[in-house]
């Protein structure tokens, strides 16, 4: 059942080429430029007008929410906030008429995600489902939703339902901004390629995995573990360090790189691996500055960047290069390598990779 891999983990990491495939069979229509997705098209003039959107989620659903939150208002232009379940059901939330909900769940199950959109779906919003178990709680109490179409996680870190949920809220955005206007033709067809394009480069990214099996044994032994990404990067820092708590029990930290002075970069010394994840964007410049910050203080920096970037593989200890991708979706690329490294430290430390301790696969109570 594990199809011949050792761990549900590495199964699960290796499957997203096909899982994203899925996730964007009949929906995406790159030839004929379009996207079907029966239930934003049902309530697209509610979506579109929406005065704000807010995005629910908790653990690493959160992290492809804030992501989701970069690309939506970069696309739709309209305003998104980002909610840890937990904290938006517990203080009396300002919810109002016309205000969509889309929350985001693997399991369809977790209980503060479930109960915050009971609230706010009393309260007037529309709720839309981003979830993965098909026909489970948070699908059934949704007024509409997309399923991820990952198939069944077993694994209890979430990978390839996080691959699937950050193409479905893409495919979303997309949506949403081609019905309302607000972005060009040109650079909706150019996403929709590039989407179109993602399950490929995927595979070429999980052939990183040798690599990322020798940085693992070359770093498995780091205390704590720094990672510093910018803009669309952002949330896979946090991913990344998510990932690594979880599968190798090492602390790591998350961070927007620029944040890193403002306290973080006291932690840095010779000893810490601060990972960047810092493929070819917009922000491409910025991270090079601070790469040279934690350089100038002996840090041993890991970066994940875009083939042939060759002015940060100059500076950095190890790189390990992904394909190129525009910047919406190329950290659906970047996140392939960290999942991988914190499996294979895992996996070093002789862990249970596909259970880690204290955690559970579905958080049902809160
Ligand atoms: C991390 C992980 C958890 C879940 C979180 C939400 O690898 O799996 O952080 O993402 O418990 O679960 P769902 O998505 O089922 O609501």
């Amino acid at each position: 059942e594990k199809g011949g891999y050792d761990h549900f983990m590495l199964k699960e990491i290796f499957e997203q080429p096909d899982t994203i495939f899925d996730c964007l069979r009949g929906r995406l229509d790159a030839v004929n430029a379009s996207i079907t997705m029966a239930g934003v098209q049902n309530n697209i003039d509610q979506i579109k007008n929406a005065s704000r959107i807010i995005i629910i989620a908790c653990g690493t659903s959160w992290h492809a929410a804030l992501l989701a939150e970069y690309i939506f208002e970069e696309l739709c232009r309209i305003p998104v906030e980002v909610e840890y379940a937990s904290e938006f059901r517990y203080r009396n939330p300002i919810v109002k008429q016309g205000d969509v909900i889309i929350a985001v769940s693997q399991s369809g199950e977790t209980a503060d995600t479930l109960v915050a959109i009971e609230k706010a779906k009393e309260q007037g919003a529309l709720i839309f489902g981003v979830v993965n178990v098909v026909g489970s709680s948070i699908a059934r109490i949704s007024n509409a939703g997309a399923y991820t179409h990952a198939g069944p996680e077993i694994g209890v870190a979430s990978t390839k339902a996080f691959t699937a949920q950050l193409v479905v809220l893409t495919l979303i955005a997309l949506k949403v901004a081609h019905e309302k206007g607000s972005i060009e033709t040109k650079r909706f067809v150019q996403l929709l390629n590039e989407l179109h394009d993602i399950p490929e480069k995927v595979k070429a990214a999980l052939k990183t995995a040798d690599a990322v099996k020798k940085l693992a044994d070359k770093y498995k032994d780091a205390k704590d573990f720094l990672y510093l990404g910018r803009g669309y990067n952002f949330p896979i820092a946090l991913e990344g360090a998510l990932k690594l708590k979880e599968i190798s029990y090492i602390h790591a930290e998350g961070y927007p790189a620029a944040e890193m002075k403002h306290g973080p970069i006291a932690l840095v010394d010779e000893t810490l691996p601060v990972v960047f994840v810092a493929t070819k964007d917009s922000y491409h410049e910025k991270i090079v500055s601070n790469i040279q910050e934690i350089k100038a203080r002996k840090g041993k920096v890991i970066a994940i960047v875009t083939e042939g970037d060759e002015t940060i593989t100059a500076m950095a200890d190890d790189v390990i290069a992904v394909p190129e991708a525009d910047e919406i979706v190329a950290p659906i690329l970047s996140v392939i390598p960290l999942q991988l490294l914190s499996y294979y430290i895992g996996i070093a430390k002789d862990l249970d990779v596909d259970k880690p301790r204290n955690l559970a696969k579905s958080v049902t109570v809160e």
